[in-house]
């Protein structure tokens, strides 16, 4: 063991040597961003990387075939941002990309003649450059260098991604439209259903050419429909837009600040959003059975009421569907237009796995339990049951709303006594007209079997109920948004009820629509929400219950730690990484969580991690003032320093917080509470975690209560890791899933570390002074540590 040591330090000493001498082992592949005439690029995902890095040119493929396409370079999940040939995929992998002696640009494949991109040629002196924008141009050269023209480019030929500095509108001059079209589906990138066009006054969403929403008018900052933009300062709304109107063009364009990766996306079921920012519009949002801002009103045909809708449903197939249309280039959203326009039709799916054609039924179907044989996911028709409690709601407003105009008419005196009450009334019709018909809050019997793939509305009556009052008993913590609650519904299901806390300004539709998107996120590590619960002022979130509060509980408990041994440490931080990775990566909505800590991991009877208040940024980030914090959400000491110090956030800020988590959990300290003096300065957790491994002596970090249950490789692996994430530059960091194969894999090799965040003496003065200023404005940034469930 000691001789392992000696080895292992001396390597170290001579890696840190070689890194003070700035002679980091970094192999740089040649990259370039051009291609020039008569060059012939062979298939490959990476063909040309723009100057900075920012984006990535190259094929990819899919089902269908093989693409040209350009995505951010740091995007782990590589959403295309633009596609050359979306309509025409070439098939296998002999493809190459061309720019001939003539100036053609074009894809040269075995299965046909080449797709040509510009159409305008100039012989032998162009260049097509990716350009850190995303815009890939092709240009004329004088003999002298200069540009002459430019002759095409990407940017006049949007697919479904509008970028910070692309144009939305029209070119007088040539008649091109600048507009988006969205996928087909998530496997077909042919254009499809749904089209976003500016019309130099607003952003216009078609469906099939027939009206869908609207933005409203572009004023200053906002637009009219998009309810989160109108706040004031937030840290989410980092736009600024331009309208440009002339004899040459109408357009309209935003821009970022430097740094920040923002792409607005068209998705096929009539969504735009920007990557892990709150949407614009959420997918379905005017299907016909909500009123929210900016759809256009259609009537519903006869046999529809507003209250009808589809909800995707696993059903006993019982027998073929009715009727299909074949017709490949209809998606998702196409089918349900049809279906619902039918008055014989119950409901509909896609023929195919990658979305396209339609499927009919004029059936009834049985809802499919796990076990049942022959069942299959369809969107079928739900209309709202006539029950007797809704019915009984109804005739009691009425009867109420007669009442009170009665006594109002009659006691001219009584007017001001009476007023609180038709206020209350009004809300009430108002969440009733405004609640989705799937969801009512008598389903919270049927959750269960409901598949939690919608969103639960819970009467506040049943939480009232289920909390015994908000009772100071029930209570298990405060967090940053309100205080939690135990509860018990009738059924006997355990569940945790965060109440959030009051006076936010945020719409119902809006917060109903996030949340909605939250419930659809399932992973094994990250807590279930439920559903939720609103009632005037009073907006809950319920989730399941987790018994063994959160980790904080435990490691920084001198009793309870010992439970945690390694083994059992080393399960938790597995967890945590993948539930992050899933965020990250495989949730389409790809969530950063801007508030990783000890205190937000949760912890199953058998001690698994679940990550919590994930989606909080989404549903807060838009509104500081919610959160209490007046202009950053998160926790100091878990806050990377670009996020800290300039708002930027990334998925790399999850993985600093991830790093810091790491360090806490092998020392079982806090990194908050962690002071140690180096010559006049304090220093953080990873500071002190940098130096020990710079010495050498790294296992002098490891928490003495896990005594000789680890082994020696493993420890410092991870202490290596946990370095990798809390570098000061995001672009250093690992990503998550880099994190776990590091994690799991014991031969993948490890860079060295950079130095840690904070690490200089000059930041960590400039930081502390920061941090009371970050403190004082904000009781939520440091988030008491009671937060268990
Ligand atoms: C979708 O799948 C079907 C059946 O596999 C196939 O015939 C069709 O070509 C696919 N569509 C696209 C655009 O790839
Ligand atoms: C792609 O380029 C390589 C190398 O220049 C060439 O051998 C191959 O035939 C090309 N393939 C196509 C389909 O053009
Ligand atoms: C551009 O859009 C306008 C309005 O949507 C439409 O009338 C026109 O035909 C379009 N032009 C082209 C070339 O697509
Ligand atoms: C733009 O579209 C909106 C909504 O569809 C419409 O009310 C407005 O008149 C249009 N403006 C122009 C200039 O066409
Ligand atoms: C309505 O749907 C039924 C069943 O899918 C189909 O047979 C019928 O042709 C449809 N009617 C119209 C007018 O499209
Ligand atoms: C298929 O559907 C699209 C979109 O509705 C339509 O434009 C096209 O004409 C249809 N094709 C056929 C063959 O019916």
């Amino acid at each position: 063991m000691e001789s392992s040591m000696c080895l292992s330090s001396a390597i170290l000493s001579l890696c840190l040597s070689c890194m003070w001498l700035g002679v980091l082992p970094y192999i740089s592949s040649a990259q370039t961003d051009t291609i020039k005439p008569g060059e012939e690029l062979q298939f490959s995902e990476k063909l040309l990387v723009s100057a900075k890095g920012t984006f990535t040119l190259g094929f990819f493929s899919l089902e269908s075939g093989s693409y040209l396409g350009i995505w951010y370079t740091t995007d782990d999940y590589n959403k295309k941002v633009w596609v050359a040939n979306r309509d025409k995929p070439v098939s296998g992998t002999d493809a190459n990309l061309t720019l001939d002696a003539d100036g053609k640009l074009m894809i040269t494949h075995s299965g046909g003649g080449p797709i040509v991109l510009n159409s305008n040629q100039a012989a032998g002196n162009s260049i097509a450059t990716l350009l850190d924008s995303g815009d890939f141009v092709l240009e004329e050269f004088n003999s002298d260098g200069s540009v002459k023209e430019k002759l095409w480019e990407s940017f006049d030929n949007p697919t479904d991604t509008l970028l910070p500095g692309m144009k939305l509108g029209i070119n007088l001059k040539t008649g091109r439209n600048w507009s988006l079209a969205s996928w087909i589906s998530e496997q077909v990138p042919a254009p499809g259903t749904f089209t976003l066009e500016w019309n130099d006054t607003q952003l216009g969403m078609k469906r099939r050419g027939g009206a869908y929403w609207s933005s409203g008018t572009l004023k200053d900052r906002s637009f009219e429909f998009i309810p989160w933009l109108t706040y004031p300062d937030t840290l989410n709304n980092i736009y600024s837009f331009n309208s440009v109107s002339n004899a040459n063009e109408i357009y309209f364009s935003y821009s970022v600040p430097d740094g920040v990766v923002s792409e607005w996306v068209l998705t096929s079921e009539g969504g735009l959003f920007d990557t892990s920012r709150p949407i614009f519009v959420l997918d379905d949002q005017c299907d016909g059975i909500k009123e929210n801002p900016g759809c256009a009103v259609q009537n519903p045909p006869t046999c529809r009421t507003r209250k009808d809708g589809f909800m995707k449903q696993s059903v006993i197939l019982s027998g073929s569907p009715s009727s299909i249309n074949v017709n490949l280039s209809l998606g998702l959203s196409d089918c349900q237009a049809i279906c619902w326009n039918n008055c014989s039709c119950t409901a509909y799916n896609s023929i195919y796995n990658n979305g396209t054609g339609c499927r009919f039924w004029t059936t009834k179907f049985a809802q499919a339990l796990k076990d049942d044989s022959n069942q299959e996911e369809l969107y079928v028709l739900s209309s709202p049951r006539v029950t007797g409690s809704s019915w009984w709601i109804w005739v009691i407003i009425a009867g109420v709303v007669l009442l009170v105009l009665l006594l109002t008419g009659s006691l001219y005196y009584s007017r001001r006594k009476f007023r609180g009450e038709r206020e209350m009334e009004e809300a009430a019709l108002l969440e009733l007209t405004t609640s989705n018909s799937f969801g009512d809050s008598e389903d919270v019997d049927h959750d269960g079997k409901r598949g939690a793939h919608d969103l639960v509305l819970f009467s506040f009556d049943s939480i009232v109920a289920a909390t015994n009052n908000f009772s100071s008993e029930n209570k298990l913590g405060e967090g940053g948004f309100g205080p939690v609650y135990k509860g018990k519904l009738p059924e006997g299901q355990e569940i945790a009820v965060k109440r959030l806390s009051r006076g936010s300004s945020q719409g119902l539709v809006e917060f109903k629509n996030e949340i909605r998107l939250i419930v659809k996120l399932q992973h094994m590590n990250l807590v279930r929400l439920l559903g939720c619960c609103i009632k005037g002022e009073e907006k809950m979130l319920i989730y399941e219950f987790m018994p063994n509060k959160s980790l904080d509980f435990f490691l920084f408990d001198p009793a309870r730690r010992k439970i945690l041994d390694w083994k059992r440490r080393q399960n938790i931080i597995e967890g945590i990484a993948q539930g992050l990775l899933y965020l990250h990566k495989y949730s389409r909505l790809r969530i950063i969580h801007r508030d990783l800590k000890a205190s937000n991991i949760l912890l199953d009877y058998d001690l698994n991690p679940k990550i919590s208040d994930f989606g909080m940024a989404r549903i807060f980030g838009r509104n500081a003032s919610e959160a209490n914090t007046n202009r950053i959400v998160g926790t100091y000491g878990y806050m990377p320093p670009e996020y800290a110090m300039e708002g930027i956030f990334s998925v790399k800020s999850d993985v600093y917080s991830f790093g810091v988590l790491l360090l806490e959990i092998v020392s079982g300290r806090k990194n908050r509470s962690f002071h140690h003096n180096d010559g006049a300065f304090a220093i953080n957790l990873a500071v002190y975690a940098w130096d020990l491994w710079k010495e050498g002596t790294s296992l002098e970090l490891v928490d003495p209560m896990l005594e000789d249950s680890y082994s020696t490789t493993q420890m410092l692996r991870c202490i290596h890791i946990a370095l990798l994430c809390v570098q000061e530059s995001a672009a250093d960091r690992p990503t998550m899933s880099a994190v776990i194969s590091m994690l799991t894999n014991e031969t993948v090799p490890l860079p060295n570390p950079n130095l840690p965040a904070f690490s200089t003496h000059h930041k960590v003065s400039e930081l502390d002074s920061h941090k009371g200023g970050l403190e004082s404005c904000s009781g939520s940034v440091t988030i008491s540590e009671t937060e268990g469930r």
